[in-house]
Parts: C-alpha cells; sequence; structure tokens
C-alpha cells in the first residue's frame, strides 16, 4: 500500500479493551458501586506513581480544581492568577468559588504560563496561581515561586499524569495538584479526576469536602461499628466522588501509563525528525529536565512561511482523514470572558497566538507506524 493510501486517524483514541471490562466487573458483581475500595486503591496507587502523600478521586479534573481551590478557602473578594490559554474551566474553577481569575500571557513557545509575565498581575487580594502543564509539558515551577512566593499553588495537571519537572513529579510541585481522566487524556476513566497534595491537613480537608462535607466517607462508616449513625456535617461540601467503577478502570490505566507515555514519546521523536524539514511547522519539544507526558502532540503554524492560513491546512488535513485541533482556546478570547472582563484578544498576545496558530497533530496509542507515516507524508504534500 501506498503511503498516501487514505486512512482515519483520530485525534486521540482511548487504548482500553479486556482488562478495563474483567475491571469493571468486580464492582457491578460486588455491589460496591460508589466510592469504595477500588477507588482507595486507584488512589494509593495514583500517590505512589506521583510520589505524594495523599491522592483523592473525584468527578473530573474541574471539580478537582474547585474543590483545591475550596480547601485553600478561595472566596469572593479573592484573585487568582491563571494562564490565558487553557481549557475553560482552569478558569471557572476559580468563579466557581465566587473569586475573580486573573488572566496572564503564555509562552507561545512551551504554550506554558509566562512567568515573566506573573508579577504585574499580584495584588494584595492575589491568593493563588494556578500554573497548567499544558499538553503533558510542566509548567517552570521554580520560575513561578521565585516570582510568586507567598501564593498558593494549585497545578493544573488535566494533561499531565505521568509528567515531571526536574524529577519532581507533577502533582507534588505545589500544595495541590490536579488530574483529569477525560478519554482525550493518556489514561481514562470515562470521566473522573484527582486531587493530590503532600499537606495532611488539606488531604483531610479534600476528603470531607468531596463528600457534602461528612466527616467519614460512607466506606468507613459501612465498615464502622455503628453504621447506623449519620456523620457529622461541620462544614458544606460537594458530592464529587468517582465510582467504583472508574476506580476499577482507573487501577488498570494507571498500570499501563508509563507504557503509554514511552510509545508516544518514540513517535515525538519520529514526528519531530521527519517534520523538521517543513518548515511552516514548529514542533513541540521537552526542554532539559522535563519529562513530557505527551498527553497531545501541539505543533504551532507560522502563517508567515505557511503556503495556508491553519484552519485551512486543517481543512486539508481533515479531507484527508487526518483529525486536527487547536491546541486548545484562549479562555480570555471566549465570549463569556471577553464580556464579562471586557477583555480584547491582543491584551494577551501570546495566548492570542496560541489560539490562532497551534494545531494537535494525532499521537495516540492506537495509532500503527503506517498511521503516523501516512500522517508525516500528507502533511509533508501541502504546498
Ligand atoms: C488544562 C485543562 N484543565 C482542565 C480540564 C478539565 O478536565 P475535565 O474534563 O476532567 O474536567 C482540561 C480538559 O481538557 C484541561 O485540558
Amino acid at each position: 500500500m501506498d503511503t498516501l493510501t487514505k486512512r482515519t486517524i483520530h485525534i486521540a483514541q482511548p487504548s482500553t479493551g479486556e482488562e478495563e471490562w474483567q475491571a469493571v466487573k468486580e464492582p457491578i458483581m460486588s455491589g460496591w458501586l460508589t466510592s469504595g475500595p477500588k477507588v482507595r486503591e486507584f488512589e494509593r496507587l495514583f500517590a505512589e506513581r506521583h510520589n505524594v502523600k495523599h491522592a483523592i478521586a473525584v468527578t473530573s479534573c474541574t471539580t478537582a480544581l474547585h474543590l483545591a481551590l475550596a480547601a485553600l478557602d478561595i472566596k469572593a473578594g479573592d484573585e487568582v492568577l491563571v494562564p490565558a490559554f487553557t481549557w475553560v474551566s482552569t478558569a471557572n474553577a476559580v468563579l466557581f468559588c465566587g473569586a475573580t481569575p486573573v488572566f496572564v500571557d503564555v509562552d507561545p513557545v512551551t504554550f506554558n504560563i509566562d512567568p515573566k509575565e506573573i508579577k504585574k498581575h499580584i495584588t494584595a487580594r492575589t491568593k493563588a496561581i494556578i500554573p497548567v502543564h499544558l499538553f503533558g509539558l510542566c509548567a517552570d515551577i521554580d520560575a513561578i515561586k521565585a516570582v510568586a512566593p507567598d501564593l498558593h499553588i494549585v497545578e493544573d495537571g488535566a494533561c499531565a499524569a505521568g509528567s515531571a519537572y526536574k524529577g519532581t513529579p507533577a502533582g507534588g510541585l505545589g500544595d495541590m495538584g490536579c488530574f483529569s481522566f477525560h478519554p482525550r487524556k493518556s489514561v481514562t476513566t470515562g470521566e473522573g479526576g484527582m486531587v493530590t497534595t503532600n499537606d495532611d491537613k488539606l488531604g483531610e480537608k479534600l476528603q470531607i469536602l468531596r463528600n457534602h462535607g461528612a466527616s467519614v466517607s460512607e466506606e468507613v462508616r459501612h465498615n464502622g461499628p455503628k453504621p447506623y449513625l449519620l456523620p457529622a456535617f461541620e462544614v458544606m461540601g460537594f458530592n464529587y466522588r468517582m465510582t467504583d467503577l472508574q476506580g476499577a478502570m482507573g487501577v488498570v490505566q494507571l498500570g499501563k501509563l508509563d507504557k503509554f507515555i514511552d510509545e508516544r514519546n518514540e513517535w515525538t521523536k519520529y514526528y519531530q525528525r521527519e517534520l523538521a524539514e517543513v518548515e511552516w511547522l514548529r514542533t513541540p519539544n521537552a526542554p532539559e529536565g522535563y519529562k513530557h507526558g505527551w498527553q497531545s502532540y501541539p505543533c504551532f503554524v507560522d502563517e508567515s512561511k505557511a503556503p495556508h492560513s491553519r484552519n485551512d491546512i486543517m481543512e486539508i488535513l481533515q479531507k484527508h482523514g487526518i483529525a486536527t485541533r487547536p491546541g486548545t482556546h484562549a479562555v480570555h478570547m471566549l465570549d463569556f470572558y471577553a464580556k464579562k472582563y471586557d477583555i480584547k484578544p491582543e491584551d494577551f498576545p501570546g495566548a492570542q497566538a496560541c489560539n490562532d496558530f497551534s494545531m494537535a497533530i494525532p499521537l495516540h496509542n492506537l495509532m500503527t507506524r503506517e498511521d503516523y507515516e501516512y500522517v508525516v507524508a500528507v502533511i509533508k504534500t501541502i504546498k
């Protein structure tokens, strides 16, 4: 078959199958469906893999972010710094608390928050910063701590399971770390999230807040000496509990995380080598000292050299069966935020450029050598 014979390649595809299917049978057969032994096992393994003391499983990274900010008592009148180029929920989580998200521009080379841009946005009201490890590349935490030593740090590691910065895994780089197990992430539980922390007090608070504010979990109560007594509720909480079906799936998926990342890492080298001659396309890489989790493969289209606009290139690739996506969106350019805070696209030029010119190309663990060769061959035909 010719390398250019048309095939369909998704931007991402979860790698799930028989093992996940067998794993979810256990809670279904036992009848323990909400957070229970499987969630506990997933939390323990996730904490071990990310070298943190506590991991608290929740329903998504969005709820993980909300829970983390709630555990820090972020409230109306507080400001929280967020990168302007990220998924919308990084900023939404701040609004959930009644606080104000304050955008900070990003570096279009790393797609991450630009530490040089942070200081000018810090005020007496600034309580925390949410560095995003976008696409699996950790934000430059040391540089962030140097310019914002007094701020709480909540990592948005939605894309960063398994990533690391100077030898420390994501999730242990700040006060708390938040992760996503949405199917576009390297490992998935359908929907799902995790909050990590090394702080015992925060760990306990997160447990309580995730479960309506109840002083003990259902599992502890049912297995304890007085299962007939309801727990105390001393604070207002949420129902952000992960189900045991998801926990069972998470245990299996987590066991494959490093294999998935290693495979992706190998193919990113292939892309980088093969696409070097495409002068209008900048491919991503992992700077020295970073372990990239490669949740996706975000390129940057240099329209000053490209034969077509970014969007037209995406259309050409789509016609060849190759899915692409903008890396993510510039949140300050979304109607809701642009109107609410009267922000113009050019107020954050780095994020605007990422919004307009980033282009993720397919990278996932179900792709074959022929799939990668096809993507490269088609990109090289674009003239
Ligand atoms: C940077 C970032 N933060 C937060 C989220 C939200 O994750 P979830 O879908 O698990 O709520 C995503 C999802 O894509 C993301 O990319």
